[in-house]
């Protein structure tokens, strides 16, 4: 696992963004899976920049879903659908017929877990995830306790998170869904490079947790030390609880520079 110490959150985005322009430049086509929140926004700021500005061709980028509320009505400005069209797939002017995501409005919300797992396949498999953190250690909305080994599924929310995400519904934590899809651990170790950012001190435990904790269920985050290739972007203050947070500077600090993100 490779951890790389930014000043903030803007030059996280920064350097992910730069990653991911790498990667479109090798493979144009690459499946890019995306999470929600406010955490990945300064990433997809600076792709769009890039995109707009000139300098990126994303224009045969594809864009997968991590996880998405049940029961929100089709269309609703916070499913995570619409989130990710109007964040990231209309932005770098895509169209949807570039982006999956699993179906959070279907009868038989299994059956539209098992489709999307399938999809995932089918496409190629995820290139390279975005991800964020919960301040419990999830990863997607896999809530402590999940099983490493899991594949997409439904999951039910924590209170904390229900808590935490009652800022996109007008504060009000009685329209928060309590049920979600969410790529299972298992579903997301399978993508070929794992990208998490993590900013601000309210993330430092999780983030000392994932990374020089144990790897266990309880820390969702903490399987992205069983992947090959797992980068932990973190700002200052989230990085605040790392033991070995000199180290982690003295290694990006010496990085070789063909190795890329
Ligand atoms: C959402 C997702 C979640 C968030 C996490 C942190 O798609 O995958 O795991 O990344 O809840 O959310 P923010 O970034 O809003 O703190």
């Amino acid at each position: 696992m490779e951890v790389i110490i930014v000043p903030d959150a803007r030059a996280g985005g920064e350097v992910i963004a730069n990653g991911i322009a790498d990667l479109l430049w090798r493979k144009p086509d690459a499946l890019l899976g995306v999470a929600t929140g406010s955490t990945p926004l300064p990433i997809y700021e600076a792709l769009i920049a890039k995109v707009q500005g000139g300098s990126l061709d994303a224009s045969r980028a594809r864009v997968a879903q991590l996880d998405e509320y049940v029961g929100l009505p089709a269309g609703h400005p916070e499913s995570y659908r619409s989130t990710v069209l109007r964040q990231v797939v209309e932005p770098l002017g895509l169209s949807e017929d570039a982006f999956l995501g699993p179906d959070g409005s279907a009868q038989d919300v299994q059956a539209a877990c098992t489709a999307y797992d399938r999809a995932l396949a089918a496409a190629g498999g995820v290139d390279l995830q975005i991800l964020g953190i919960g301040t419990d250690g999830h990863i997607g909305f896999n809530e402590p306790c999940s099983s490493l080994a899991s594949r997409t599924r439904i999951k039910t929310l924590t209170e904390q998170t229900r808590i935490d995400n009652a800022r996109f519904f007008d504060n009000d934590i009685d329209q928060v869904p309590h049920h979600v899809i969410t790529q299972g651990i298992g579903t997301i170790l399978e993508a070929r490079h794992l990208v998490l950012l993590a900013t601000g001190e309210g993330k430092a435990d999780a983030v000392a947790a994932t990374v020089e904790g144990p790897v266990a269920a309880l820390i969702p985050a903490s399987a992205l030390q069983l992947h090959p290739h797992a980068t932990v972007v973190v700002d200052e203050a989230a990085a605040s609880k790392l033991k070995l947070a000199d180290y982690f500077r003295h290694t990006y600090a010496n990085k070789p520079s063909w190795q890329g993100l």
